[in-house]
């Protein structure tokens, strides 16, 4: 009976960190597919994130750092592209997840 119960416990705190933790690739979809394309394969808005030597080489701090602060006016790298990269709202959570996920797409050469 004492098993069963800590069982039950155990599966609820592993059921609702599973629904809290923040899905990346659903975030990219919604927050950063605009710009950087479907596929991280970029558009003449943004930069690809696909082979992305930024994020090749850098932490996860500086790539969190671009994604929450955004990367506009003076601090822009790609000159040609007519726009900057606005800060994004999210949360911790969302950010840590966004970070790995666009860490995924950098390593990816997928579909243009
Ligand atoms: C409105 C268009 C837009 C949206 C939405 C957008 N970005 Fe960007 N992003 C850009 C532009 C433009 C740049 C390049 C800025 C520059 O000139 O340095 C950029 C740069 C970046 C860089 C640095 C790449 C490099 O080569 O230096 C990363 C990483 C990045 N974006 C990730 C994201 C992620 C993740 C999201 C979603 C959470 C996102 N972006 C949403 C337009 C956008």
């Amino acid at each position: 009976m004492r098993i069963s119960i800590g069982a039950g416990i155990a599966i609820a705190i592993f059921l609702s960190g599973a629904a809290l933790a923040a899905d990346g690739e659903a975030i990219y979809r919604t927050n950063c597919a605009s710009c950087h394309g479907p596929n991280g394969q970029g558009s003449p808005a943004a930069p690809a994130i696909q082979g992305n030597k930024f994020v090749l080489e850098s932490s996860d701090r500086a790539i969190a750092g671009v994604i929450r602060n955004g990367r506009e006016g003076a601090a822009k790298l790609y000159k040609d592209l007519p726009m900057g990269m606005p800060a994004q709202k999210l949360t911790d959570e969302e950010l840590n997840a966004i970070v790995e996920y666009t860490r995924k797409l950098s390593y990816t050469t997928g579909p243009k």
